[in-house]
Parts: C-alpha cells; sequence; structure tokens
C-alpha cells in the first residue's frame, strides 16, 4: 500500500524476525517524522542492526509491516530503495583508491553519467571537508575523516532517507565530533535521519526523537530530555573519606530520597536522584554529622546519559539491579 500524503518517513508496526528461536526483533514499532534525526538507541544484540537491514531491504522479516517514505518495504522493495541511503557499521570503502575515486565509484555503481558522477563526488568532498583530502589514498585517511566518507558516499543519490547504523563507533573522540558535525550538516539540507548507537551522549547530541531499543522491542521513547527527566531530575553523590562509612551513608541517604541508593564502593561513593535539593542537602550533611561520617566531596548534578539507560533497560535484569542497590 502507497501511503501518499503521510508526514511520517519511517513507519513500522510489531516488526518480528526471529533466528532459531531467538527473537531478534520482538514487535518492534518505529514511527520517524520526516525531516527530523530519530535515535535507535540500545546495547550490543539489541536488534538495531536487524531493524537498519529490515528497513532498508536488505532482510526479509517475520512479521508487522513497515513503510519507508511512504512505500512498503516487504511489497515495493525497489521503491524503497530509490529513496534511501544507507551507511553500514563497518566501511565499504577502497583503501587504495582515493576519496575522489571512491565517491566517483559509487556513482557509477547506482549508474549515474560519469560527469554527473563527478560533480556529485566533488560536492560531496566539500560538504564533508575533504576536499584538501581528495587525492589521497583512503588508507591514509584517519578514522573520522574515513567515516565522513562513508557519509558522503550514503549520499551520492541524495536520498530522502538515511540509515546510519552505528556512525561513530571504534571512533575517538575527535572522530566523533567530526562524524557529529556532518550529520548535523546533512539533516539542515531536509534529509530523514535513523541513527543506530549504542551511546546516549551521541543520540542526545544529534536525535530529535529517541527510541531505546533493548532484547528488540522499544523499552522507552521520548525527547532527549524527557527520557533524561524520567529518572526523576538530579542526583546527589557524596564521596566518603574512609571505604568502611560506605553502609551508613548509603542508609543515610536511603532514608532522605526516594531511592535507589547506587553504591560505588572502588570510587567510596553512594549516589541517588534527588526531587528537593537544598532540602536533602541539608538533611545529609546533618546527618552524616551525627553519625561522625566524613565526606570528601558532596556533589548536587544531573544524571548521566548511562544512568537514564540503566534505569530504562533494567526492567528486565532486576537481580544485577539489586546487586548494586541498597536501602531504600
Ligand atoms: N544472521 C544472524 N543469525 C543469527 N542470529 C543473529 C543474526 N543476526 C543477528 N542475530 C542476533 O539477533 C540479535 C540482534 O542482533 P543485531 O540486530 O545485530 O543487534 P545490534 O545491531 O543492536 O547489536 C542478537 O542477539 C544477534 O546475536
Ligand atoms: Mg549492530
Amino acid at each position: 500500500m502507497v501511503m501518499h500524503g503521510t508526514d511520517l518517513a519511517i513507519r513500522a508496526e510489531g516488526l518480528r524476525k526471529r533466528y532459531g528461536d531467538r527473537h531478534a526483533l520482538d514487535r518492534l514499532d518505529l514511527n520517524v517524522p520526516t525531516g527530523t534525526v530519530h535515535g535507535l538507541l540500545g546495547p550490543n544484540g539489541a536488534g538495531k542492526t536487524t531493524a537498519v537491514r529490515i528497513l532498508t531491504t536488505l532482510l526479509r522479516f517475520d512479521a508487522g509491516r513497515a513503510e519507508v517514505a511512504g512505500y512498503d518495504v516487504a511489497r515495493q522493495p525497489e521503491q524503497v530503495r530509490y529513496r534511501i541511503g544507507l551507511v553500514g557499521q563497518y566501511a565499504a570503502v577502497d583503501e587504495i583508491l582515493s576519496g575522489r575515486q571512491n565517491l566517483a565509484m559509487f556513482g557509477r555503481l547506482y549508474h549515474l553519467p560519469g560527469r554527473v558522477a563527478d560533480r556529485r563526488a566533488d560536492e560531496l568532498l566539500h560538504r564533508f571537508g575533504l576536499a584538501d583530502s581528495a587525492d589521497k589514498p583512503v588508507g591514509r585517511y584517519s578514522g573520522g575523516m574515513r567515516r565522513r566518507l562513508d557519509l558522503a558516499a550514503g549520499l551520492i543519490l541524495a536520498p530522502a532517507v538515511l540509515f546510519l547504523d552505528e556512525p561513530t563507533t571504534g571512533l575517538d573522540p575527535r572522530g566523533r565530533n567530526e562524524v557529529w558535525a556532518a550529520v548535523r550538516a546533512l539533516v539542515g539540507a531536509g534529509t530523514t535521519v535513523l541513527l543506530t548507537t549504542q551511546y546516549l551522549d551521541e543520540a542526545d547530541q544529534l536525535a530529535d526523537r529517541i527510541s531505546v531499543v533493548d532484547a528488540g522491542r522499544i523499552v522507552a521513547d521520548g525527547t532527549p530530555d524527557a527520557l533524561k527527566s524520567r529518572l526523576g531530575g538530579d542526583r546527589i553523590d557524596v564521596v566518603l573519606h574512609r571505604v568502611d562509612d560506605l553502609p551508613e551513608a548509603a542508609t543515610l541517604l536511603g532514608r532522605i530520597t526516594d531511592g535507589p541508593v547506587v553504591r560505588d564502593d572502588d570510587n567510596r561513593r553512594v549516589s541517588a536522584p534527588v526531587a528537593d535539593r537544598i532540602g536533602t542537602l541539608t538533611a545529609l550533611v546533618r546527618g552524616l554529622d551525627e553519625r561522625g561520617v566524613a565526606a570528601e566531596n558532596i556533589v548536587l548534578r544531573r544524571p548521566t546519559l548511562d544512568e537514564v539507560f540503566l534505569h530504562l533497560t533494567d526492567a528486565d535484569r532486576e537481580s544485577d539491579e539489586r546487586d548494586r542497590e541498597v536501602a531504600r
């Protein structure tokens, strides 16, 4: 079925994919409005690549339905392919060829006339800050440069929907920043992007909305800020002088906050979410004092994205969680 007039670039409903008796996708739903960046965020093995391969027509699925750019992925795969770009987890570029030669080669693979392919290659090299290195063999590019070349290759045909599967995995911080800048630039040009990542800060930086995926299904969905505030606002950290004081401090923190209290013995630290910042801080200082427990540092802070992620994906791993938690 063709969905004319839809403002969803990607729409997936109840997608299932099984390998043997293992569900790689277990009724996955996804809605991505046109012109937005959507982050599909989840740990290794969550099903991100499986979802991308299905949506890009490279993999058959067992149940559910999916439309990309208004076309049914299962029934109109060629229409879908015509409108998408895919940048995979692993580079597809040739190391011996230069950046320019690689892009020109992709252009010819897509049947662009030679001169059009060359012009497109030049345009993309400029856009991704690779013009100065255009004629160097790709084998001599840095990680960040190579990934930007991957992005450029995915954009040869100016796709309506671009799929980026873990575009910065394995890059150093500088390379990640370069790729982030490149993604922002192409989003400014109106491309819809589905980006998979294991990194919360990456989704936070790039995505308008995030779907958190775990074990083949969406466990949470929303803007980065909404997801962060679901953890209950700020957190308080207490770093102690003596590791022996940890149980006492954890009990106290459990009493004056809504918990759960997370105990980190290696760093002599206990931590909990707080609603009432100043009230909690006051009660904490007084309580520690009464118990003769010396604190080295007390910090009120925003939750890290890792804490949000743990909170969201831990529902089915409660025994692990219990190991880390003490008094509530
Ligand atoms: N070709 C395959 N054969 C069997 N199992 C697979 C295959 N591809 C993926 N899986 C399994 O499906 C699950 C999801 O994998 P994947 O989509 O690659 O996750 P992610 O990209 O989030 O790391 C994993 O448990 C993985 O082991
Ligand atoms: Mg993957």
